[in-house]
């Protein structure tokens, strides 16, 4: 059974943890879009393991963690992670990273800070990490990628065109020093030294060798459907294609390889960054979930804005993001409420207009206000839950409630962060 987890909201729906329980039984675990600006947080055995490019299956001995062609990396993060992980005991001699992947360079990391510090109207709320202009680099087909450090001559070649274009946008545009080509050779040769233990030529060999042993794969995504640059919020989004298509381009892996889904949403809605959020709650009770359920970035450490579960964006992130099933997370942040609201639709306050479906067209999300169904809280510390069946029959029913609205199962339900804090139902 391969698998694709997927985040189904606007990230950080808790898929490290679910990633992290379905990679035991993976042989291969793939990362394959975004880069450093993912922040998963594992627990095992209540220690807290905080990753941001290595698949976080790398915690399972004998495991490959392949970190795909579709990412961006920042060497340096890169680097930190790593060694943190050899510092803890932990075995990374499975981890793999792409000769295809692309590099994130100082500059881009200086253009994406200029442009969130100095925009006013049309601020994005990066996490700063460079994403943007590593993949705008990528897609202008003036990136480097990790195959790059390993050819001095082609490189030498690249850089020729490359840095005259960048410096100057470099120097005109964002008024940012230029990079000397001795400079930027020096730090590949610096990167070329960071990545060598870990990159891996002969991924295509790794692949069909998997391919052949029907080994199981897992393909891990980061951010979410919401913040998906082609089917997201836009221009609130990331820069790279977090739905299930992306595990595809990202991987080498085609969709005949996929056979299952998991689309990971957490029980109420977050969003860091700005951008549209219709059930946004700015009260008290957002302020409650937010203490609950510790909601604050692990990349920026930013306050993460909260509001109710949206079924309007859950329905698309289903259809978009290709989900078969869903592991919803965090429903414990709720024991203590007497009441919870799901979204059921938006309303239009300009003419009343219901949309079930999802409006594309973010800059008219200020007009809409949610419209809520209120379902009575089950009042009980749902930590220890192990079954399903044990679950109290308000909660059974909130589930119940969303797979009805959802139209898939609710499959796997997470109590809190531990791994045995999990409860997979039954089909
Ligand atoms: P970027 O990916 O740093 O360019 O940021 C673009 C948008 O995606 C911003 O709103 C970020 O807050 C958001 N974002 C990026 N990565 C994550 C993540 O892992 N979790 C939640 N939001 C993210």
């Amino acid at each position: 059974m391969n698998r694709v987890v997927v985040g189904a909201q606007w990230g950080d729906e808790g898929k490290a943890k679910i990633t992290d329980l379905l990679a035991n039984d993976a042989d291969l675990i793939i990362r394959y879009q975004g880069g450093c600006n993912a922040g998963h947080t594992v627990v095992v055995d209540d220690k807290v393991f905080k990753f941001h490019l290595i698949p976080s299956g790398i915690l399972y001995k004998g495991k490959t963690c392949l970190i795909g062609a579709g990412t961006v990396i920042l060497p340096e993060t890169f680097e930190k992670e790593v060694q943190g992980l050899i510092a803890e005991g932990i075995d990374v001699s499975g981890l793999k990273v792409s000769p295809l992947a692309s590099i994130t360079m100082p500059y881009h990391t200086e253009v994406d800070g200029y442009s969130e510090n100095t925009a006013t109207k049309g601020k994005i709320g990066t996490t700063k990490k460079g994403i943007g202009p590593t993949y705008t680099d990528k897609m202008a087909r003036i990136g480097l990628k990790i195959e790059d450090l390993y050819n001095p001559e082609t490189l030498s070649e690249k850089l020729d065109v490359i840095l005259p274009l960048k410096n100057k946008t470099l120097e005109k545009v964002y008024g940012l020093e230029p990079y000397s080509k001795e400079c930027v050779t020096a730090l590949c040769e610096k990167y070329a030294e960071i990545f060598k233990p870990y990159v891996c030529f002969e991924w295509q060999e790794l692949l069909e060798k998997h391919k052949r042993d029907k080994s199981v794969v897992l393909f891990e995504g980061a951010q979410g459907v919401m913040l998906d640059v082609d089917y997201g919020t836009y221009p609130f989004v990331t820069s790279s294609n977090p739905i299930a298509g992306g595990a595809c381009t990202g991987s080498g892996y085609g969709p005949k390889m996929i056979d299952e889904v998991i689309g990971v949403a957490k029980a109420y809605v977050t969003r860091v960054g700005e951008g549209p959020f219709v059930t946004e709650l700015n009260d008290e009770v957002g302020e409650k979930i937010r203490n609950i359920g510790h909601e604050f970035g692990t990349t920026t450490g930013r306050p993460r804005r909260t509001g109710w579960f949206d079924v309007v964006t859950m329905k698309y992130a289903v259809l978009v993001g290709g989900l078969t099933s869903v592991a919803l997370t965090k429903i414990d942040v709720f024991d203590d409420f007497d009441e919870i609201k799901i979204c059921t639709a938006y309303k239009d306050t300009r003419d009343g207009k219901i949309y079930k479906s999802y409006p594309t067209n973010v800059f008219m999300h200020k007009y809409l206000e949610p419209v809520y169904e209120t379902h009575t809280g089950w009042k009980t510390n749902l930590t220890g839950v192990k079954k399903y069946s044990d679950l109290p029959q308000n909660a059974k029913n909130y589930l119940s409630r969303l797979e009805e609205l959802l139209e898939v199962p609710i499959s796997i339900v997470s109590v809190g962060p531990n791994r045995d804090q999990t409860i997979f139902k039954e089909a």
